[in-house]
């Protein structure tokens, strides 16, 4: 999408609101949606508009929020409504920052995460092309508790919004709402939240409000369409998670498109930067985490579970495998069922196939661990790391205690509790020597009997 809106655009994110109903000590905004937070979500969204300035409006003493924001828009800018007195009053405290500009307001709701660029950019070019003091976003949703009621008077012009909880039974019955975005000529903006009073009902100051003092100024309102999914405001839990069914839907078929196979969309979990190829089969029951970059004609078996790795073309993952932070899975190898890799580089084609910890380790290209295999990366005090040499094999249910290198080609034998090095092409054993004592077990059977 290309913005093409004429005017120079501030944007305004509301996030300083109480969020009582999410029950929460976190800010609502702060709350995920495919493991980004929600104003994470709308930064992203205001970005294509190239707007000159994006200001949050943020409650006092709530520094996740300004981080988060700094973290990915370092050029973000701040304003502390020290009360939150309602959506209006959130606007007002940035009034002093429009004083003297042109162009075009853009306000969003922090809470409102599922919302489109192309959307956003169609409301611009609607203010313009309508030359409205406010153009607003609306939409027809099937049930339209806890918004805000467009009173149309005739489309696209809306007269006023009249809130959920001031509406009459009559205004109830209005399904089409309020979005929760706005963009307003940014001199009218200024001019007309000097007119803004609270609300008689609740005393709060209601954005919503400004509607109505355009149109007493005689200045135009237009509302401008919307899907329902985009406009989605997540003010519950419940709202939280119907938000985040809709984004996993939008990644998913992203995936898809691209060329991945789910066997159960239904039943995989993206993160936002999930990265999938081409040819890729996605069993059910497979969770990504952030960072996660998968290569071609890869296999991921069912309840996997992946985070902050790569995953190199061919690879079989899974089933049950967990790959944490730092792991990168080479190409056409694989890792099995109850396999825990961790800050490790698995070469091409080496094998971790089952019941392993493999942690702050490369394993070279070719090698086999062992069912069982254990890396003792830490004492209690530090982590240490492991190197096992291109094609070695690690027999089953041997502790290589880091830090260790275990050499090209080595055979470590199984049950070993390896703590030396092991040079290339050796045989590394570390465990008791095996006794056998013939007719032992008739002798001990027999004394048993008779004791017994
Ligand atoms: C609001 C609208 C409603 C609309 C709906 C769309 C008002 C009065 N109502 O209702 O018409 O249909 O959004 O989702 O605007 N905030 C502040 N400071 C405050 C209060 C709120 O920054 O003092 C922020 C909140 O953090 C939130 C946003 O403004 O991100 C919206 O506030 P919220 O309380 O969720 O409004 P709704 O009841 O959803
Ligand atoms: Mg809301």
């Amino acid at each position: 999408m290309t913005a093409n809106h004429k005017h120079k655009l501030v944007s305004l994110i509301l996030a300083a609101g109480n969020g009582r109903r999410m029950k929460s000590d976190l800010p609502k905004v702060m709350h995920r949606i495919a493991g980004k937070p929600m104003i994470e979500h709308v930064l992203s969204a205001l970005k294509p508009l190239s707007p000159e300035r994006v200001i949050t409006i943020i409650a006092p003493n709530v520094d996740s929020v300004k981080e988060h924001v700094l973290s990915v828009a370092p050029d973000g800018h701040f304003i502390v409504q020290e009360k939150a007195l309602g959506t209006g009053h959130a606007v007002l405290a940035a009034r002093d920052e429009l004083a003297g500009i042109t162009g075009t307001t853009l306000v969003v709701y922090g809470d409102t995460p599922l919302i489109q660029p192309s959307t956003l950019n169609a409301l611009l070019q609607s203010r313009e092309s309508h030359k409205a003091a406010i153009a607003l976003l609306g939409m027809y949703p099937e049930d339209p508790t806890g918004y805000g009621r467009l009173v149309m008077n005739g489309e696209p012009y809306v007269e006023r919004i009249v809130e959920c909880r001031d509406a009459t039974s009559a205004e109830k019955d209005i399904h089409w709402v309020w979005g929760g975005v706005m963009a307003f000529e940014t001199t009218f903006l200024y001019e007309a939240l000097e007119a803004l009073q609270p609300s008689k009902v609740t005393g709060e100051y209601y954005l919503t409000k400004l509607v109505e003092i355009a149109n007493d100024m005689g200045f135009k309102v237009v509302m401008e369409p919307m899907d329902v999914t985009e406009a989605m405001g997540v003010n519950t839990r419940m709202q939280l998670a119907e938000a985040e069914v809709v984004m996993q839907w939008r990644l998913r078929e992203r995936a898809l498109e691209q060329g991945a196979t789910m066997l159960a969309p239904e039943r995989v979990y993206l993160h936002m930067d999930t990265k999938i190829g081409r040819d890729v089969i996605i069993q059910p029951d497979v969770y990504f985490g952030p960072n996660v970059t998968v290569g071609n004609n890869v296999e991921i078996r069912a309840f996997s579970h992946i985070e902050g790795t790569v995953i190199e073309d061919g690879a079989v993952i899974g089933p049950f495998a967990r790959l944490r932070p730092g792991t990168v899975v080479g190409e056409g190898a694989h890792v099995g069922n109850f396999v825990e890799l961790k800050k490790t580089k698995l070469g091409k084609s080496a094998k971790a196939n089952h019941l392993s910890y493999v942690g702050d380790t490369d394993v070279g290209e070719g090698a086999n661990i062992g069912a069982g295999t254990i890396t003792c990366n830490y004492d209690g005090i530090n982590k240490y790391d492991t190197k096992i040499g291109k094609n070695a094999f690690i027999g089953s249910n041997s502790s290589l205690v880091a830090p260790v290198t275990i050499g090209e080609g080595a055979i470590i034998g199984a049950g070993s509790v390896i703590t030396q090095d092991v040079e290339a092409n050796a045989l590394g054993v570390a465990r008791a020597q095996q006794l056998n004592v013939p007719a032992k077990a008739t002798e001990i059977r027999q004394r048993k009997r008779k004791n017994g």
